[in-house]
């Protein structure tokens, strides 16, 4: 090798030498920040466990697919919200996957611009930061601006078309038994193939004959049941038909003066009227699914645990009434009565279900 080849080769050499000198101090720094900045993130997890995502698109489409997607919407009651979560935390999710999201409204800023705006309730969104689920992920969305309680149900879960997914939606005011799912992947194995089915509901308090004759006479022997009325009281929409009901809702809405009356659900359209004649009909998004329901004939299906069994301690939701949208005072509930003892004769299923009409009658014959 020549003399001069030789020198190059080994300024080269030095060069190379140099740069790895600089890229292991660059690397130790940028490994020594790396530490300090993660330090600083597990400071702050221990403060907040879950991100918050601010002015979420909606309808809101979730990145992944799970088996169940529990979806708690909430606005300004930050300990009935954490009594919700803490009955979450004792769902049992026999080994499937489940993905927890809060979704926060905001105050109404009265501007009725439509733009973005309107104040969080801090407390609730705390609560909401610090919770960490036993069961699965946690997210929190922070709406753009005030949505109501239209936006919050319609609008936070958008499911795909044929998915396995199922989802839970809960207002803040609700508690769950650990049993809830048990009984929904059951129940939905059983009917979901049905044409007829808009959902299930997890209610079962309260279910009353929609024309104002008190309450619903249900089945005997059977341990569930079809009624043309939704219950909201934790509900689980089917996905086929959420899809299709969203779409029809969004249409509907858009075209502005249409009213959602229902003739044969006399009292909920009575209570509809009322709010209107105070111009608080948004607060009834019920109204809505009603009268779906009525027009492509649509059942929901109510679990009748009761039935089969001699114990009181039967529910799988419970309306905690706390004072808000829906009740003014805080009134006693049910909380001790939720299902805390599993039977599999809960999801004993007949292959036909009795329908119940709103006012209480029995739907001429009704297969799939
Ligand atoms: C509700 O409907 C049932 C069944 O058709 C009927 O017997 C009852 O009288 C109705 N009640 C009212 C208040 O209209």
């Amino acid at each position: 090798m020549p003399f001069y080849n030789y020198y190059r080769v080994i300024r080269v050499r030095r060069r190379i030498f140099q740069s790895l000198i600089v890229l292991f101090v660059l690397g130790n720094a940028v490994h020594i920040g790396l530490s300090f900045i993660g330090a600083n993130n597990r400071q702050r997890k221990s403060l907040s466990l879950n991100d918050v995502e601010y002015d979420p698109v909606l309808p809101y489409r979730y990145p992944e697919e799970v088996d169940i997607r529990i979806v708690v919407i909430t606005f300004n009651r930050a300990s009935s919200l954490e009594k919700l979560l803490e009955s979450l935390d004792k769902l049992e999710l026999d080994g499937d996957t489940g993905y927890l999201e809060i979704w926060i409204d905001r105050k109404d800023d009265g501007s009725g611009d439509g733009k973005p705006g309107g104040r969080i309730n801090l407390d609730t969104l705390k609560v909401a930061r610090t919770f960490s689920w036993s069961r699965g992920r946690t997210r929190v969305h922070v709406h753009k601006k005030n949505v109501g309680i239209c936006g919050q149900w319609l609008d936070t879960w958008r499911p795909r078309a044929g998915t396995r997914e199922l989802a839970l939606l809960l207002e803040d005011d609700v508690i769950v038994s650990p049993f809830a799912y048990r009984w929904l992947k059951a129940v939905h194995r059983k009917y979901g193939f049905r044409s007829d089915v808009a959902g299930y509901t997890l209610q079962s308090e309260q279910v009353n004959q929609a024309n104002g004759s008190g309450a619903l006479v249900r089945p005997k022997d059977q341990v569930a049941f079809l009624y043309k009325l939704i219950g909201s009281w934790g509900f689980a929409p089917h996905p086929g038909s959420w899809l299709a009901f969203q779409d029809w809702y969004h249409r509907v809405r858009r075209q502005g003066r249409f009213r959602p009356y229902v003739a044969r659900a006399s009292l909920i359209t009575k209570w509809y009227r009322m709010f209107e004649a105070k111009q608080l009909q948004e607060t009834m998004w019920t109204m809505w699914h009603v009268y779906y329901s009525d027009k492509y004939d649509l059942f929901t299906v109510y679990n009748n645990i009761q039935a089969v069994t001699n114990s009181a301690d039967i529910l799988l939701s419970v309306n905690r009434m706390e004072p808000g949208l829906h009740f003014q005072r805080k009134r006693s509930d049910s909380s001790e009565k939720l299902l805390r003892v599993w039977s599999p004769d809960y999801v004993k299923f007949p292959d036909s279900l009795l329908a119940y009409d709103f006012d209480g009658s029995l739907a001429t014959k009704h297969s799939a």
